[in-house]
């Protein structure tokens, strides 16, 4: 620790401390100049420069504005290693200098409050931490932490509008910083040096959820979304807030590449997680998307007990572990998406059997997944979830996606008073409401795979049958999306979206063009593609989306599929460029296999990516799924050749993507 003392007045001097990562690379330095303020250094280069700290109060003077002067600080350093029941990794580094910051106040009418610091080779966090007893009713209105990113003149950012009707389902726009407004996190940033940056936050618990409000340029406020109540968070005088995220990397891999949003978090609070079951599921889904079968009674009902055992049978036949059905329950005729408070969790139509379902997969060693839509109707959802939980329970259904399609700022709730009121899905109100599903559903060994989500802060780690969410825009798109999804979506959901966790984006899409290749309705990529996002944008659970009769065609490339695990001991970002293209390569957990995933954008280009990551004094045969040398998304998405070359460690693979194209590869061990 260094101290430094810099003169405004001989009235006034102020302080700064500073904190260092354990590589030395990183340096954070908080000062009480001109409130309180901090910087980041990455190797010698300044990227943050005096951003502001400090929280506003409904009844108290703001923290951060009232002249607070700076304690020392004793910053100590931490290195364990954690293990996760599933993941990109087994284990984990968490590695990292930490310090609390405190403060001397003007008097004690003030809120006392500490930050705490955590400064990571990868980036850093930070939280507010408040000293009470516990009093309720602490009402905050503004959150004034800045991010002030220097030399934004010169960079490029990739984002989302934050609050919009869509929540987070918006194209991922490129930009400068004079076209930025309100946007969600994470949020990328690639400076023209090439350090890249993404804003973030860890562990959203009981609180509002932060977006990023743009003052002055590259001057980006914390903002916390609104309660119907006008307030942004209701809370307790000894509240924590959530983690405020930094990464820092010297290229864009180094995002991807980084554990910082999951090591802030705490650790598993459930306990034995052996329950949780990471795997591949078909669904009775697509087929509504396309508009061949209807959730409800009112057209060709999808969720009938014969077709659920067609697609049990299917998923059987090639070790898939589950069959989603979507649209079994009461409540879907009509509407649905306008009226959330029909629906009905534990009464089935009468054309599905839910027990003999459930107990036909179980049969066939497949399980039922069961599916829960909400239409943002939160109270109605709250009053039969803990019996529509037992109902699966005792079905042995492990896995339940859940739905909240509701407009943004429209999640339904009828609060003490019975007065309805309508809610960000990403305001405090949602955030406790999808954690408390979450919390509930373990208490039934169930696991939550989040549609229409809160963002995700890490919070899979304490509590790991938080198995998955959507919160971008998925596949669903390319059925009805109006534009669907562009050839550059993916690679910039790898630099973006899936920085914060995993995500439900069901690929797999074999008949990419269901209307024709010129309709504006179809899959904008080729079908190789498709086969390298099951290991590019990672899930535990990875849906094999298509209808089960457009894999026939296919057979060789669905072998691909069949054979990809969705659970890792090892994943390593290779090469990329956000929003161009990624490689990325990952080692089945329990299992020898090693994996690859390279995906591009609307530019063909050709990877030479070295093998060095594989195992040391062991041969792969590489089976290699790739483009053919004529494919292309627009006119023929379908060429492509399969492969087999024995390599090693040392070799080196040259792919040729084609334009929005893919290349996946499974090295297989070769044993001795
Ligand atoms: C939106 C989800 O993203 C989609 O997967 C689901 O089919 C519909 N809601 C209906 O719940
Ligand atoms: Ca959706």
């Amino acid at each position: 620790m260094l101290m430094l003392l810099s003169g405004i007045s001989t009235a006034c001097l102020a302080k700064s401390v500073r904190i260092v990562s354990p590589d030395k690379n990183l340096t954070v330095q908080i000062t009480d100049q001109d409130g309180l303020r901090y910087s980041v250094t990455f190797n010698g280069v300044t990227v943050i420069r005096d951003a502001r700290l400090g929280i506003v109060f409904r009844d108290r003077p703001a923290f951060g504005l009232q002249g607070e002067r700076l304690n020392d600080i004793t910053p100590k350093t931490f290195n364990d290693t954690w293990s996760q029941r599933w993941g990109e990794r087994q284990h984990v580094i968490n590695q990292f200098t930490e310090a609390l910051t405190g403060f001397t106040l003007p008097d004690d009418s003030f809120a006392a409050l500490q930050v705490r610091w955590r400064v990571y080779n990868d980036g850093i966090g930070f939280r507010y931490e408040m000293l009470g007893s516990g009093e309720q009713g602490i009402a905050i209105t503004d959150e004034l932490t800045e991010s002030t990113l220097t030399q934004s003149e010169q960079a490029q950012a990739w984002w989302i509008p934050a609050l919009g009707w869509n929540r987070y389902e918006f194209l991922y726009q490129q930009s400068g910083f004079a076209d930025i407004d309100r946007v969600h996190t994470p949020f990328t940033v690639r400076r023209q040096d090439g350090i890249h940056i993404s804003i973030h936050e860890a562990a959203l618990v009981d609180f509002a959820s932060m977006y990023l409000d743009q003052r002055r340029s590259g001057t980006l406020k914390a903002a916390l979304v609104p309660r119907s109540d006008g307030l942004k968070v209701l809370t307790r005088d000894d509240f924590i807030s959530p983690w405020r995220t930094i990464q820092v990397a010297p290229n864009a891999v180094g995002l991807i590449n980084s554990d910082l949003i999951i090591n802030l978090n705490d650790a598993n609070m459930l306990g034995n997680v052996d329950w949780v079951e990471p795997g591949k599921y078909v669904g009775i889904w697509w087929g509504m998307h396309l508009g061949k079968f209807s959730w409800g009674n009112d057209g060709v009902h999808g969720a009938t007990t014969e077709r659920a055992r067609q697609y049990i049978d299917f998923a059987a036949q090639h070790g898939f572990d589950g069959v989603l059905v979507e649209g079994w329950n009461h409540g879907w005729d009509g509407d649905w998406f306008k009226d959330g408070d029909l629906f009905n969790f534990t009464k089935a139509y009468t054309d599905f059997d839910l027990a003999a379902v459930s107990s036909y997969a179980r049969e066939k060693g497949v399980r039922l997944v069961g599916h829960h839509e909400t239409s943002g109707s939160v109270t109605h959802y709250e009053q039969q979830v803990e019996r529509a939980y037992a109902l699966y329970d005792s079905l042995d259904v492990r896995q339940v996606k859940t739905g909240y399609v509701a407009d943004g700022g429209q999640m339904k709730r009828v609060d003490e008073q019975g007065i309805t009121r309508y809610e960000w899905h990403d305001s405090q109100y949602g955030v406790n409401h999808y954690l408390r599903s979450v919390e509930l559903a373990a208490k039934y060994k169930i696991s939550i795979n989040t549609h229409e989500p809160i963002k995700d802060t890490g919070l899979r780690r304490t509590y790991p049958n938080w198995i998955s969410r959507e919160g971008a825009r998925g596949q669903e798109f390319n059925a009805w999306g109006s534009p669907p999804n562009p050839p550059e979506h993916e690679v910039n959901l790898a630099f973006t979206r899936m920085l914060s966790g995993p995500m439900d984006f069901t690929p797999g899409i074999f008949n990419l063009a269901a209307n024709g290749l010129d309709a504006e309705n179809r899959v904008q990529t080729t079908l190789m593609k498709q086969l390298a996002l099951y290991v590019a944008l990672y899930s535990p659970i990875q849906m094999v989306a298509d209808l089960p009769e457009h894999y026939a065609q296919y057979q060789d490339a669905f072998q691909f599929i069949v054979d990809v695990p969705t659970d890792w001991s090892h994943s390593i970002a290779l090469q990329g460029e956000v929003g161009d293209f990624v490689a990325i390569a990952r080692k089945q957990r329990d299992g020898e296999d090693w994996y690859l995933g390279a995906i591009t954008d609307e530019n063909e280009r050709v990877l030479t990516i070295p093998l060095s990551f594989l195992d040391a004094n062991v041969r792969y045969q590489a089976q290699i799924y790739k483009d053919g040398e004529e494919a292309t998304w627009q006119t023929n998405p379908y060429q492509y050749v399969i492969q087999s070359t024995a390599v090693d460690k040392e070799d080196v693979l040259t792919l040729r993507l084609a334009p929005s194209g893919g290349a996946a590869v499974r090295f297989a061990l070769i044993k001795r």
